[in-house]
């Protein structure tokens, strides 16, 4: 078993580079089996989530390499229609295979993506829209399968703008020759990124980042080549290592408009911040302040994937912080194991009230997602004595490199296995 042992207390210094995003790469790499030519996409992140993806387009018969952070995409004849359970179970982002299988072949045949540690997360707004769109849908024993003889456009009313359910509508109705309308579609700067990325392959979408996103469909995509935007999740991370631990960092390659929804908890936390173009310089106090109240939202509120590392830093801030989370059910998990580490939270349903303490202290816990573990990252930044985590595997979801990033920063950090 692997993990990471985190000596705290070191000052961070110096720049850190911010890699592709996560979840803009995941639906691009979906969308390229609707692509007729080759896709080459730079500036994708080595991370396990998407390893996983590629590992699928293999299955269905793609042929993909990579090389550093470019990922080269060729996409089949004869693609298969269904994933099997093992491939589907690692992430539940694979459901983003169902909209653009179905657009290619008519059919699809997926299992349900395994239970997820945030919550329920259930895809009932997909499928009915799915269903709007002239798909059959039957679920039988956690598999989905789905038919169609023709998409037909319509005009869909999302009850909440799921981020997910944006994207498979956008992908299962951008090949055709019919009309989609999405209301009240998701605006994070992600679906932007696959409209862009789609247009550049023929399609013609428009409306993403605002409240209706209309797909005229185009006959077919040929390919592309593409970079893929700055991870906004990962650097506001880095912002709350560097918080928690009162240090100056740069955070170079950043969209600066993606990093707003989090500048005021920073601001209010006593952090100065100094922005140039496509960079920031985070400067944080000796002591942080608390932040009165943050609350998850959709873009352009406050993300919840930004939520628990700006929890953990807040544990050591002085006065009381409240967190809202309104998105996912169970985005506390990793609360439990900062209070081992010597912080006070207590969880009220979805409001956490974090009692700021003096200080962390070293402790074994154990990453129970992806962002709760990035929150112990940095809960052992800060700590006074040796922080172990393991079930990396969450960690390595989302954050490339993080040890050998955060060591050349000056952290007392290394990966070791048992
Ligand atoms: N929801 C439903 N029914 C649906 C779809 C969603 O009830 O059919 C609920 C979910 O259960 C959840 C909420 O709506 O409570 C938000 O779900 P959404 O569909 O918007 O999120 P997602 O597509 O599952 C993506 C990101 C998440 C990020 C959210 C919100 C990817 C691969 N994942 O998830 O990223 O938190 O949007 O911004 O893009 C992460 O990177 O750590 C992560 C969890």
């Amino acid at each position: 078993m692997e993990r990471l042992v985190i000596n705290g207390k070191r000052p961070l210094s110096g720049e850190i580079k911010i890699h592709g995003a996560k979840n803009a790469a995941l639906p691009i790499l979906c969308a390229c089996i609707l692509c007729d030519e080759k896709v080459i996409l730079h500036n994708c992140p080595k991370l396990s989530d998407i390893d996983n993806t590629i590992e699928i387009l293999r299955y269905l018969g793609c042929k993909v390499s990579r090389d550093e952070d470019t990922v080269e995409i060729s996409n089949s004849d004869c693609l298969k229609d269904n994933i099997p359970r093992d491939l589907m179970n690692k992430m539940r982002s694979s459901i983003i295979f169902l909209g653009p299988l179905i657009a290619k072949l008519g059919k699809a045949n997926l299992c349900l993506p395994g239970g997820c540690e945030l919550g329920p997360r259930p895809i009932d707004i997909h499928l009915k829209s799915f269903e709007k769109l002239n798909i059959d849908v039957f679920e039988h024993r956690g598999s989905i399968d789905c038919k169609t003889d023709k998409i037909k456009g319509t005009s869909i009313n999302l009850p909440f703008p799921s981020v997910g359910a944006t994207e498979n509508i956008m992908l299962a109705t951008v090949l055709g020759n019919t009309k989609t309308l999405i209301h009240n579609a998701a605006r994070e700067p992600e679906i932007i990124e696959l409209q862009n990325f789609l247009n550049k392959c023929g399609a013609d979408i428009s409306g993403a980042g605002e409240n209706c996103i209309i797909i005229n469909a185009v006959k077919k995509l040929h390919g592309c080549e593409h970079s893929i935007l700055p991870d906004r999740i990962e650097a506001s991370t880095y912002m709350s290592f560097a918080a928690a631990t009162g240090s100056s960092l740069t955070i170079k390659n950043i969209c600066n408009e993606h990093i707003e929804p989090v500048v005021f908890a920073f601001r209010e936390a006593g952090c100065d911040m100094n922005f140039k173009e496509n960079e920031l310089t985070i400067c944080a106090p000796k002591r942080l302040k608390r932040i009165m109240h943050i609350k998850t939202l959709v873009y352009p509120g406050f993300p919840t994937d930004s939520g628990m590392p700006i929890i953990a830093m807040s544990c050591i801030a002085e006065g009381t912080t409240i967190f809202e989370e309104t998105i996912f059910q169970n985005r506390y998990n990793a609360t439990a194991e900062l209070n081992k580490m010597g912080a006070n939270i207590k969880i009220y349903d979805r409001i956490a009230v974090i009692e700021g303490v003096k200080s962390f202290y070293g402790a074994d816990v154990e990453a129970t997602d992806l962002r709760g573990g990035a929150a112990l990252v940095c809960a052992g930044l800060a700590a006074q004595g040796t922080t172990n985590i393991t079930q990396l595997q969450h960690i390595d979801r989302g954050y490339e490199n993080i040890e050998h990033n955060l060591s050349l920063l000056g952290a007392d950090i290394k990966r070791e296995k048992n």
